[in-house]
């Protein structure tokens, strides 16, 4: 069996009703793992989960909000009895609101601090209970915290997010070590994707026009491929596959890093 194979793992992707997250589930089920769906979008989160149990896979929808506890609760039990186990997450939810750092508003930082680094850290923490010895599934196992290029290079109008995503960085680190150190039996790591064309994607190369940093939407994305060694930009399934990676046991002696797919960008 290849070590990259994930047949018998059992895997909950944050914000996986669409975009990214969705590509993650759909390809940690395409490498043999259970993967409960959890998000705050119900019908789209549905049918994600649809999509993957139609192409054979032990699935099911769970609705979480990462940044309210009880949810995390919630999502961590419904996770064990519908799939049998707990031993991958994937911290994959998050927002971004663009603005110059002069137009920074109170309310949409803590929006974001909320989601992308309150929850984030929230998922850390219950699936520590979890997969550690005793915890409610036991068995060790891998955590994949999305970060972003924007950890890495200073890209302009998206301070607060960055200042999130660089939080998820240090956070993972610290993170791995503790697990290390305690013996949980879990690894802890994050990745920084590139610009990618999803929804969030396409709407902040709208909003860094808007915000007059360039003329249109169009030359945003150009400078951001003329940044880019490998010239062009990021596709869903490229960041799901450095995450399978991560989760797998061909990754089974790297905890604490950021790697980045991101064509170079951040290099
Ligand atoms: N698209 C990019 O260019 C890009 C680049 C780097 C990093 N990222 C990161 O990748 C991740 C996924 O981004 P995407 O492009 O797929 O975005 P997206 O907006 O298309 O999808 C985000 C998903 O997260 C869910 N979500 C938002 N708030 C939530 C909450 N409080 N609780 C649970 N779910 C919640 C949304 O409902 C949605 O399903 C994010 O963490 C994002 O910051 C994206």
């Amino acid at each position: 069996m290849s070590n990259f194979d994930l047949t018998g793992r059992h895997a909950l992707v944050t914000g996986g009703a669409r975009g990214i997250g969705a590509g993650i589930a759909e390809a940690l089920a395409t490498a043999g793992a259970a993967v409960m769906i959890g998000d705050i979008l119900d019908a789209l989160g549905r049918e994600t989960a649809d999509r993957i149990a139609t192409a054979g896979g032990k699935t099911g929808f769970v609705t979480l909000d990462v940044t309210n506890e009880s949810k995390w609760e919630e999502a961590v039990e419904a996770t064990v009895a519908t799939l049998g186990g707990f031993d991958i997450l994937v911290n994959n939810a998050g927002i971004e609101i663009t603005a110059l750092v002069i137009d920074a508003d109170p309310d949409d930082l803590r929006k974001m601090l909320d989601v992308n680094v309150v929850g984030v850290s929230l998922g850390v923490k219950h699936a520590f209970r979890a997969m550690r010895p005793g915890g409610l599934a036991g068995d060790g196992g891998a955590i994949v915290n999305v970060a972003s290029v924007a950890a890495t290079i200073p890209f302009p109008s998206i301070s607060g997010y960055s200042a999130t995503k660089s939080a998820v960085d240090r956070l993972t680190r610290v993170a791995a070590v503790e697990s290390g150190k305690l013996g949980y039996g879990v690894r802890v790591n994050c990745v920084y994707p590139g610009l990618v064309p999803t929804e969030m994607g396409m709407r902040l190369a709208s909003d860094v026009a808007a915000v007059g940093l360039w003329p249109t939407p169009e030359a945003a994305v150009a400078d951001v491929i003329g940044l880019t060694p490998l010239g062009r930009l990021g596709e869903v399934a490229e960041m799901a596959d450095a995450v399978v990676f991560l989760c797998s046991d061909a990754a089974r002696f790297v905890t604490g890093v950021g790697l980045p797919i991101d064509g170079g960008m951040g290099t």
